[in-house]
């Protein structure tokens, strides 16, 4: 059912509320998402991007319970992700000759995804496109945010930029706007978005929203490809975007580990009171991996100044949980991090000198000797890694 977003623009997406797992397996859905598709009908009529693949044949029902399909005049897709472009092939077999306008390279990811010469019109930025009743529509490149191919649309007069991913949540909701949901939820789940996704495009980011405000464009409001809109005081996600983009951290030291006999565990614990013990207005979070969910861990490790990682030793290695995490967050990028390793080991012991190595090579700073205990801790070896938290609290 579409619903109306401001004067002749209609939101007319899905809202997937069971949705748990996106992008195949990587990334967490707790609160479901939603694809967001957007109808204009000025003079001409425009449609903004799709849904994903599996409600293909649904939003193209819909859509044409709402308009004659014939009737489209344009159709933009900011970017070529099957979550919003996945409608494209049930849609254009009704009306195979309409223009698609988007990007080169969305070009380039359309064709690969769906291997159809339909009808493109590639785009740049500062390109417009009159759509009747003294509107237009803008466009503006936004490579790697988060793909070569994204894209954002700002239309005249309604003051409306689509954004497409960014400023996007994974956040399902039957309200459209920014002002109708729980505000707790809605910016943990943005924030979560930023750090598993956009954080590795901080840099270019920051270039592109300060391109897009020397444009001088009004936006009253940003329509963005997932979860709500933003109409409500819009620039305040764009602010915080500036603020998550420039080596975000807050006063958080986060404990990352995972155990095999619980003496690695007990290590963690230890630390926790040693960092506890040493600053007492830092916030200290502790995670086992092997129980934790490594996007919200991820958040976490986003939002801290220090992470400390810890893995016994097996096959002279590390956990594989530790090693994916390692894996994972090496691809985010993030910077201006400190990090330790520690770990308990029967015999061999390479695995807090691995986990150290590794996090160096993922970009953090290494803080303090790679922390080792042999075998199950005893009281000693509690009190050196309370020791060891007391020395990371203090950098
Ligand atoms: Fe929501 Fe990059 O697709």
């Amino acid at each position: 059912m579409k619903k109306k977003v401001k004067n002749n623009v209609y939101w007319l997406g899905k809202v997937d509320w069971e949705l748990r797992r996106f992008h195949g397996d990587e990334y967490s859905t707790h609160n479901g998402s939603t694809y967001n598709s957007y109808l204009i009908k000025e003079e001409k009529n425009i449609l903004i991007d799709t849904v994903w693949i599996p409600f293909a044949a649904e939003f193209v029902h819909n859509l044409s319970e709402e308009i004659d399909l014939n009737k489209i005049d344009y159709i933009i897709i900011n970017h070529g992700e099957i979550d919003h472009s996945g409608a494209l092939p049930e849609l254009m077999k009704h009306i195979p000759d309409t223009p698609i306008y988007c990007t080169a390279n969305a070009v380039k990811s359309l064709k690969g995804h769906y291997h159809q010469d339909w009808n493109f019109n590639i785009v740049k930025t500062g390109d417009k496109l009159d759509i009747g009743n003294g509107k237009e529509l803008v466009f503006v490149e936004m490579p790697m945010l988060h793909w070569p191919d994204s894209m954002a649309v700002y239309l005249t007069g309604d003051n409306i930029l689509f954004s497409n991913d960014a400023f996007g949540q994974h956040y399902a909701t039957e309200l459209l706007f920014n002002d109708q949901v729980d505000q707790c939820d809605l910016f943990k789940e943005s924030m979560k978005y930023y750090a598993n996704i956009l954080a590795p495009f901080s840099h270019i980011l920051r270039k592109k929203l300060d391109e897009i405000m020397a444009m001088n464009l009004v936006i009253e409001i940003i329509a963005t490809s997932h979860g709500i809109i933003w109409r409500d005081n819009p620039m305040r996600i764009v602010e915080k975007y500036m603020e998550w983009s420039g080596n975000y951290q807050e006063n958080q030291i986060t404990i990352v580990y995972d155990t095999m006999w619980n003496g690695t565990k007990v290590l963690a614990e230890k630390i926790a009171e040693g960092i506890a013990y040493e600053d007492q207005n830092v916030v200290i979070k502790l995670f086992n991996l092997a129980k934790s969910d490594i996007n919200d861990v991820t958040t976490e490790v986003f939002k801290s100044k220090t992470v400390v990682v810890g893995s016994p030793t097996i096959g002279n290695s590390i956990l594989h949980s530790i090693a994916a995490f390692i894996s994972y967050i090496k691809t985010l990028k993030f910077k201006d991090k400190k990090a330790a390793g520690f770990g308990c080991y029967g015999w061999s012991g390479e695995s807090p000198k691995i986990i150290v190595e590794l996090m160096k090579d993922a970009g953090f700073e290494i803080i303090g000797e790679a922390f080792g205990n042999q075998w199950n801790p005893d009281e000693d070896a509690k009190k050196s890694a309370v020791e060891f938290g007391k020395e990371i609290a203090r950098y």
